[in-house]
């Protein structure tokens, strides 16, 4: 398989907080990634590193064969980058489809945004229903559909998904990762980043478990689970000798 992003080494934080101590992984061409851990171990600053909304302070980050770190955040999109962030961040006072709109603005998917729009829709077939509704007035588990939305409307290559289960009903957590499973099998590279191990390897195959600022396992969830990773990753203590 062939890697579509990679991060080796990173080592980042806020001013002179180092939060990312040493954070390796990759995610490969049509695969779906998780990243597991526990409240403040470093998800979504990872994330952040990989969108430009911060700059490492160390290590590198390759996308698609291109030094990710010598491309400006707002070009970042135009390669193929999505995001979706952490509290879905959807505007509440505009529809539903000027939401979803809002994502399509780079060159890449500008051209397209109208056949993007139906698939989204076909996607999420709730928020086809609700398209004129203003988005505050949507359900959590709808303002998650749509913010996943929002993210598809850019044409990415490759999703980044931050806690897209948090706050939502077991119910409504199986309807968004059967979409996200359907967004993978059309070809989109996903990390998942998640506290929720079940519900993220129900789409993922392998996963990566982040304490305090380190990658402290990777593998399936058998493997992760044998090696405590995820235990102690949630428990927010860095064990070293489940390194892997
Ligand atoms: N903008 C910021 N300025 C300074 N410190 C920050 C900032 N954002 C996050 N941090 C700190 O970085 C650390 C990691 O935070 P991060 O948001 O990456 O964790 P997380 O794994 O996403 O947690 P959660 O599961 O709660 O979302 C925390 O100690 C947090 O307080
Ligand atoms: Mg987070």
């Amino acid at each position: 398989m062939k890697p579509l992003l990679s991060l080796e080494g990173l080592r980042a934080g806020y001013d002179d907080s180092v939060v990312l101590e040493d954070v390796s992984l990759t995610v490969n061409e049509g695969e779906v990634v998780a990243l597991l851990g526990a409240n403040g171990s470093g998800k979504t600053t990872t994330m952040r590193a990989v969108t430009g909304l911060i700059r490492p302070f160390d290590g590198k980050i390759t996308f698609a064969d291109q030094d990710l770190l010598a491309v400006e955040p707002h070009k970042r999109v135009d390669l193929g980058i999505a995001l979706c962030p952490e509290g879905r961040q959807v505007f509440p006072n505009i529809s539903v489809e000027e939401n979803l709109f809002l994502g399509s603005f780079c060159p890449r998917s500008r051209p397209s945004r109208k056949a993007s729009l139906e698939s989204v829709y076909t996607l999420f077939p709730k928020l086809a229903e609700r398209r004129m509704q203003k988005a505050g007035l949507m359900s959590g588990g709808e303002q998650q559909m749509l913010a996943v939305g929002r993210s598809l409307m850019s044409k990415p290559r490759m999703l980044l998904l931050d806690e897209p289960s948090l706050g939502l009903s077991p119910k409504m957590v199986q309807v968004l990762f059967g979409a996200i499973a359907q967004v993978a099998k059309s070809g989109i590279s996903i990390l998942l980043v998640e506290q929720n191990a079940q519900a993220a390897f129900a789409v993922a195959k392998r996963g990566y478990a982040i304490a305090m600022g380190r990658v402290t396992a990777s593998g399936s969830i058998a493997e992760l689970t044998k090696s405590g990773a995820l235990q102690s990753s949630f428990l927010g203590s860095h064990n070293p000798s489940s390194n892997a």
